[in-house]
């Protein structure tokens, strides 16, 4: 018996230590990781990241989105520097000799007194899922060569990785964050990316070169693979004072997404299918009340999902609905009172956002009772309710956000301000595995993880039971 108490007291002791690094409070963990709290620098424009490809007019700012609604098409977007030349590209698969022909669009903006490369972006469709493409874009000695692989035929039990990344910017941390993310043995097939890209809107009058920079800096990476765009407050580059009344125009000129093919009516909410995901994009930052465009959309949107079909259902916003960092602290509020019922009704199964330069994952949790006179506003456990990841951290030259809500809000399961990435692990039709990965950290170490069991799944199965 006193073996037992003296056992008991030493993994009690034991436990103690290993949490001594942990800080524990009303909710979940606050690590206590400590990283350096240096602001990152923006790589000078002279980095190797942002070398310019040699070769007259070159294409250069090469990035792939998807092009459809199931997967089976590609936006393929690139810049010219110096003349328009051409906006064809030139494709075939890895086993074929057969070259394939597909001619875009090109595209320039204005910005003050910043005027745009050539901007082309030309879809391809009908491509067969599951295969390797080489594609070449330019012409003459400026040819350049690039490929994709496309997913796998939506179905319900289809595995796919995703890899989230946010907030990048273009510091010597985003370089670092983007390098990680590329050798994660867990190879993240395409990116959900959760808004805020190049932070050109820190500079003088935007100086939207540094769009173009931070363009060149990812390429490495989204010229192979698709990064699903969604738009944060660093797209917005309004400037009225010098007449630049238009949101987000660098953005919609430089990203294409497939909008139209989700019924949208805009460039900055629409959704598409991959493999066996459903993901909807949503716009924090563009009109989102009763009766808005993006309203309308996206009632009409979500009873649309086969859950059969795609049984993972994930939204993706810059500005977060649950966060317990001090700064943008509550403003997804309004958002959160708006949507939280339909992505509870509809048993959503993640909401990944940015915005909030730190790491932070929810229980599952809702908080939609509240009818302005019953007094119950408070988030509750609710297992069918999504989960909320906040994954802005990485890199950009605004830092790192080290100040939190304290105690920790109990629907805050973990939170760590450190820059890194995520990976969505899609299992099959019933688990998915998640894992965030701090920049410092070898892959053996995983930050925070969760296991998801998913919510279609699951409830059907807890209707079965219930029904015995
Ligand atoms: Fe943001």
């Amino acid at each position: 018996m006193g073996t037992n108490r003296v056992g008991v007291g030493s993994v009690y002791l034991l436990a103690c230590l290993i949490l001594g690094a942990l800080r524990s409070c009303n909710g979940g963990i606050s690590s206590s990781y400590a990283r350096s709290n240096s602001i990152s620098a923006d790589m000078p424009l002279n980095s190797d990241v942002f070398a310019v490809p040699p070769g007259y007019n070159s294409p250069q700012q090469v990035h792939i989105t998807q092009g459809d609604h199931e997967g089976k098409g590609v936006i393929i977007s690139w810049v010219t520097p110096d003349e328009p030349g051409s906006s064809e590209v030139i494709y075939w698969a890895e086993n074929s000799e057969l070259k394939k022909h597909a001619v875009g669009t090109v595209v320039t903006y204005k910005y003050y007194n910043y005027s745009s490369p050539y901007i082309h972006h030309c879809t391809i469709k009908n491509l067969e899922y599951d295969t390797k493409y080489f594609y070449e874009v330019g012409i003459g000695n400026a040819k350049r060569q690039f490929w994709f692989i496309t997913p796998p035929e939506v179905g319900p039990d289809v595995p796919y990785t995703f890899g989230l990344i946010g907030d990048l910017g273009q510091t010597f941390d985003s370089n670092r964050t983007l390098t990680h993310y590329e050798s994660n043995p867990a190879k993240g097939k395409a990116v959900l990316f959760v808004g805020d890209l190049s932070y050109a809107d820190a500079y003088p009058l935007h100086d939207n070169n540094r769009w173009d920079s931070w363009a060149r800096f990812v390429e490495r990476s989204v010229a192979y693979q698709p990064w699903i765009w969604s738009a944060g407050n660093h797209e917005i580059d309004f400037l009225p004072e010098y007449g630049e009344t238009e949101p987000f125009k660098p953005y919609t000129h430089r990203y294409y997404v497939p909008y139209k093919s989700s019924g949208s009516t805009s460039p900055l909410w629409y959704s598409i299918k991959r493999a066996s995901a459903y993901i909807i994009v949503m716009s924090s930052y563009s009109a989102y009340g009763m009766y808005t465009p993006q309203y309308k959309w996206l009632m009409s949107e979500l009873p649309k999902v086969n859950r059969s079909e795609t049984p993972w259902l994930i939204v993706v916003m810059h500005c977060p609905l649950y966060s317990s960092y001090v700064h943008h602290y509550m403003e997804g509020e309004t958002m959160r009172v708006m949507y939280e019922q339909y992505f509870v009704q509809y048993k959503v199964d993640v909401v990944f956002s940015g915005h909030v330069h730190a790491y932070e994952r929810t229980g599952r949790v809702s908080n939609i009772a509240y009818n302005i006179e019953n007094g119950l506003c408070t988030p509750r456990n609710d297992g069918l309710a999504p989960v909320y990841i906040t994954i802005g951290d990485g890199g950009n030259q605004e830092g790192l956000l080290y100040e939190m809500v304290d105690p920790q809000p109990r629907y805050s399961a973990y939170r760590e301000p450190s820059y890194g990435h995520g990976i969505f692990d899609i299992k099959n039709k019933t688990h998915a595995y998640f894992a965030w990965h701090r920049n410092q950290d070898g892959y053996a170490v995983e930050g925070d993880s969760l296991w998801f069991e998913n919510l279609y799944w699951k409830s059907s199965q807890d209707s079965l039971s219930t029904s015995f």
